[in-house]
């Protein structure tokens, strides 16, 4: 952890409370105007940190923006997920970037976030919305042990890690629309998109592109979103915390991540099952050029869509646009 990450941590860790200059310098073995400099620093980025010669350092409140050492000590220690966090002011992609680092060979688990993208894109080509310090546009590198068609498998971890950490941050209870979609109230909060790099029997790398919809008033959507899209501003009447929510999924992905390389991706299946809207439902699902219609019975053992088709039979699908029917 940065230095900056570890005052944050200690000042965090003190729940409320002041930690002395002393105790940071000993803990960080830098002296005490060392400390005081970096305070400073903080102080600039909009950290109100109260300084008293008596009790120390507070920590009152934090800046509503993205700061790769605030990420950091919030999310503790990370073993693989957010190990390595890069922030972005703005960017055509962050899937682009990680796509990048992937190819200079930086380790799995590193995380670039954006405030804003200029080029944020969704599922099948679509563009996504990434307004200035309105959501959480991120994406994550992995380097999972596993075959090409276990891909999906990702997908739908990343989309239990996101409805656990959105409940835990918001009390809402979001609904998962096969296979990347997080809805309230039938309307489209985050998005999920997956990118691969693989050999015939082997994934090389895997992205993970996680936009959510936080902060974003009704007008902020375009008119043809306002029906499809929500924000969790929206869904709650208030404004949530960018950087906590973050640390939030980071932490739901770490723990579903470790299920799906374990081989234990059918507990993860089962939690998906239970809050997928999808599940149980007579739908629509177009794969490129073909339409297909029928009842979603089950996820497979892969993450596949297993649908029973309008003519009795089981179809797997792994990719798809899915409709919602009746
Ligand atoms: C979808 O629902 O179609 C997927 C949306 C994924 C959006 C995120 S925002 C961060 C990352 N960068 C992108 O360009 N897209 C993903």
């Amino acid at each position: 952890m940065t230095t900056d990450a570890q005052i944050l941590s200690a000042l965090r860790t003190a729940g409320g409370g002041s930690v002395s200059g002393a105790e940071l310098s000993q803990k960080l073995g830098l002296s005490r105007a060392a400390i005081w400099g970096r305070i400073e620093e903080l102080r600039q980025l909009g950290y109100d940190i109260e300084a008293s010669p008596h009790r120390g350092y507070r920590l009152l409140t934090a800046p509503d923006l993205l700061h790769a050492d605030d990420l950091l000590s919030r999310l503790g220690k990370a073993k693989v997920i957010g190990r390595d966090i890069r922030v972005f002011q703005e960017t055509t992609s962050t899937n682009d970037v990680i796509e990048k680092l992937a190819r200079d060979g930086v380790k799995e688990g590193v995380v670039v976030f954006a405030e804003s993208q200029t080029r944020g894109r969704g599922r099948l080509g679509r563009k996504w919305l990434s307004p200035g310090q309105k959501g959480l546009w991120f994406s994550v590198l992995l380097r999972p042990d596993l075959r090409p068609q276990e891909a999906t498998q990702l997908t739908v971890a990343a989309a239990t890690a996101l409805v656990r950490a959105i409940a835990l941050q918001t009390g809402l209870k979001p609904e998962i629309k096969w296979p990347n979609d997080i809805l309230i109230r039938n309307r489209k909060v985050a998005g999920i998109l997956t990118e691969m790099s693989a050999e015939l029997d082997h994934v090389k790398h895997v992205i993970l592109g996680i936009g959510v919809d936080v902060n974003l008033n009704p007008g902020e959507f375009p008119p043809e979103l306002r029906k499809l899209a929500t924000s969790l501003k929206i869904e709650t009447g208030g404004t949530t915390s960018r950087s906590e929510l973050a640390a939030a999924i980071l932490r739901e992905l770490e723990n579903d991540y470790a299920r799906v390389c374990s081989g234990h991706f059918a507990a993860v299946a089962d939690e998906w099952e239970e809050n997928c809207s999808t599940l149980g439902r007579q739908v629509g699902i177009r794969i490129g050029h073909r339409q297909i219609r029928g009842r979603v019975e089950s996820l497979g053992e892969d993450g596949a869509l297993l649908l029973r088709t309008e003519h009795g039979h089981i179809e797997r699908v792994i990719s798809g646009d899915v409709t919602l029917e009746r």
